[in-house]
């Protein structure tokens, strides 16, 4: 009832209404990834209440998830009328939506035009693990299939355009454009900021590389640029455009520049007739990174596909078909794994996850030197953030461990290479996104207990899940000096921050313990697989003689129903025990089962109506470390959380791209905004232990 609600206020704005409501399914996300395929190509509809409209694509504009505009206008005449499909163009009819449907890549809406024509718009944002040709281009598709509803033919055409929003976070910023076509048809808009800033973001949009927006090229298709009522308002008066070009390059704020293609589909009767287009950035240059020869730029690895932009926008345009059958092949297989592993419930949590996961990263380097980097989006823009990498690891590991090696490579690089000074793992490897240049004065954000323990367990967990020994050999000195911190650290964890660090620090923090614990028998396992016995036996012994203790320190066994703390000297505390997840995942058994049943009975007792509190401090949680404790819990306890979780997607006030941090009473906000964070990868914790 309340998305009906919502999405009647929207219409308001606009002339018409927006119907009698769509569909959603298999929930109706916060927000819904419309284009969300890297750091910089990351645009979304805002869905939840607090400032979303439900839900619909019509009616509001498409945003950046940092909340600006990112100009996208779809509209379409039936029989001489014009309707508006997408974005918030103002005084327009707005199409009927009906349903809507997400998949792991795709966002699919189906809506109704006047009651003749039905259209359906798929945007599909590809995943492609093992093809990192594919994987590389920074582009996503819209597809469009319109067919009669009313079984008689009507006259169609469909319009669809960018504005200059997409190239810059500053308004004032000269935007620079070009039409042309390609040799093997593809039609294209390329758009630029005028003076293009290396490196630079504004409002967390980059500020250098090309926009390209294309269809295909053809006597039906016709293109313009221009001020956006006199493109958007011709096409509603004559149904095609004037193929001509606004030479006058200027602010994109400044009469506001649009660039639009439209679609003459003439007769459409009950077979679809279709379209395609691509929304993409080609930056040649990617990231500065400081590596083995000094700090310089890093390619973005489709240059090593491709000669340029364009030639990669023509192979993106063709590969549709492709693309979209191993998208739906990824789709299945996710699918098909997440409902026989825990059900619908973690089907709808998978399934959003996957694009906001991979659309944190960037395919970087060459075939033979390739990098994966990754943006902490919203909460520090710190690059490859260890810490973030952690939570995010399962979906990498689950889809091809290869990028969780090349996501750990720089981080391992700069320390080996001696640019970093202390003893323990770094946080991150650049303190602002694209700039990996690392911290050689050592002043990154310290978590030393947290990062030394991630480094140490996801090494360990890559080898495992590929099989691959030697490189646990390449980086056993550092895991080694890592693991001397755990031993020093680990038992009583000095007053410090966790990766929870909105939460603030605290001295002998069980949970964080627990990690330095599992982190040395980690390092055991390492040292025994590595053919280091003696260093395997020591570690070994260390652990299992922490652990007996922390059993006494770390759980209150008088409370009813016993459960563990939050930190030792506090009885009656507690938390999310998230970070038992790695004794599982790696088979250490270090802890032993009596732990795990425990807190499956105790987080049923403390839970709310969107979840268990992250700790006793706050009614806050985090998703991510509920899914972390659901994959390692009783069926009922792990049935518990994912339900919770879904219900609370389809639910909460949140309207941004799915935040993981949020209240468990209110399902809102909780005064700090996380927002399309990679961290959800940690919903697919459950799928690396099948
Ligand atoms: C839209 O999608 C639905 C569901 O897949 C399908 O039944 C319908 O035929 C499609 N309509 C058009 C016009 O392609
Ligand atoms: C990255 O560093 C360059 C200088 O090398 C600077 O101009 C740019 O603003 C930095 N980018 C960000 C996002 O801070
Ligand atoms: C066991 O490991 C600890 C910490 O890494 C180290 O200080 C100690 O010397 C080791 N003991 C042996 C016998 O190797
Ligand atoms: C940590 O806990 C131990 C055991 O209760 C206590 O002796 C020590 O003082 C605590 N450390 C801090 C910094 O509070
Ligand atoms: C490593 O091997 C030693 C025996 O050499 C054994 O005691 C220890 O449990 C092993 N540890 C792990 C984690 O495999």
């Amino acid at each position: 009832m309340k998305l009906y609600l919502f999405a009647f206020l929207a219409s308001l704005s606009s002339v018409g209404a927006a119907g009698s409501g769509s569909t959603f399914f298999p929930a109706r996300p916060p927000a819904i990834p419309l284009a969300v395929k890297a750091p910089y190509l990351s645009t979304w509809q805002d869905a939840g209440s607090a400032g979303g409209n439900g839900g619909y694509l019509a009616g509001q504009w498409p945003t950046f998830w940092s909340n600006s505009i990112t100009g996208w206008a779809g509209l379409i005449r039936v029989d001489g009328k014009a309707f508006n499909w997408m974005g918030g163009t103002p005084n327009t009819n707005l199409v009927d939506q009906v349903a809507f449907e997400y998949t792991s890549t795709k966002s699919i809406f189906t809506m109704h035009v006047d009651g003749k024509v039905e259209m359906n718009v798929t945007f599909l944002s590809p995943i492609t693990p093992n093809d990192f040709k594919r994987l590389s281009i920074v582009s996503s598709y819209v597809h469009l299939d319109v067919g009669s509803l009313d079984g008689k033919s009507h006259d169609v055409q469909v319009y669809a355009d960018i504005s200059a929003e997409w190239v810059s976070g500053d308004q004032n910023a000269v935007a620079e454009w070009e039409y042309g076509e390609t040799d093997n048809g593809v039609a294209y808009h390329k758009v630029h900021r005028q003076t293009q800033l290396l490196f630079s973001e504004v409002g967390e949009k980059a500020e250098w590389g090309n926009w390209y927006w294309a269809t295909h090229g053809g006597a039906q298709v016709t293109y313009q640029s221009g001020r956006d009522v006199d493109v958007r308002g011709q096409f509603m008066s004559k149904g095609k455009l004037a193929n001509s070009k606004d030479k006058n390059f200027r602010a994109i704020s400044k009469d506001w520049p649009v660039f639009g293609f439209a679609i003459n589909f003439g007769s459409v009767n009950s077979s679809p007739a279709s379209a395609l287009f691509t929304i993409g950035l080609y930056q040649t240059q990617a990231i500065q990174y400081d590596g083995p020869d000094g700090v310089g730029p890093v390619p973005s690895l489709w240059t090593s596909y491709f000669h340029d932009g364009l030639d990669a926008v023509d192979f993106f345009y063709h590969d549709y078909a492709t693309a979209n059958s191993l998208s739906s092949e990824l789709d299945l297989n996710i699918d098909q794994d997440s409902r026989a592993a825990a059900g619908d419930d973690y089907l709808t949590l998978t399934s959003l996850a996957a694009r906001q996961a991979f659309g944190s990263i960037q395919l970087c380097g060459t075939i033979e030197e390739p990098y994966v980097f990754t943006k902490e989006i919203s909460s520090s823009g710190n690059v490859n953030t260890v810490d973030v990498i952690f939570p995010t690891h399962p979906i990498f590991l689950y889809l091809n461990p290869t990028l969780l090696k090349l996501l750990l490579r720089p981080i391992f690089e700069l320390q080996e290479s001696g640019k970093y000074p202390n003893k323990y793992a770094m946080h991150d490897v650049g303190s602002r996104y694209p700039n990996a240049t690392g911290y050689p004065q050592g002043n990154d954000e310290k978590m030393p207990l947290e990062e030394c323990g991630n480094m140490v367990i996801m090494a360990l967990a890559y080898a495992q899940k590929s099989k691959d020994t030697e490189y646990l050999q390449t980086h056993y000195n550092k895991l080694m000096q890592w693991t001397g911190y755990l031993v020093d650290d680990a038992l009583y964890p000095a007053n410090q921050i966790s990766t929870d660090d909105f939460a603030g620090s605290l001295a002998n923090q069980t949970n964080l313990a627990l990690k330095g614990m599992i982190g040395i028998e980690a390092m055991a396992a390492i040292s025994n697989l590595t053919g280091h016995h003696a260093d395997g036996a020591n570690h070994s012994r260390i652990a299992h003689d922490y652990i007996a203790k922390w059993q006494t320190l770390g759980i209150n066994h008088n409370a009813k129903p016993p459960h563990s703390t939050l930190s030792y000297d506090s009885d009656n505390s507690h938390g999310l025990l998230y970070n038992l997840y790695a004794d599982r995942e790696l088979g250490l058994n270090l802890v032993p089962d009596s732990v795990y049943d425990m807190q499956s009975a105790f987080y049923p007792t403390v839970r709310n109506k969107y979840g268990v509190p992250l700790d006793t401090r706050h009614d806050h949680t985090k998703s991510d470390w509920e899914a972390f404790a659901a994959a390692i819990a009783s069926k009922s306890t792990r049935d518990m959380f994912f339900h919770t979780l879904a219900v609370w997607i389809n639910e909460t006030p949140t309207n941004r791209g799915m935040t993981d941090l949020y209240d468990t009473k209110t399902g809102g906000y909780p005064g700090i905004y996380f927002i399309a964070r990679p961290v959800v990868g940690g919903f697919f914790a459950l799928l690396l232990l099948q």
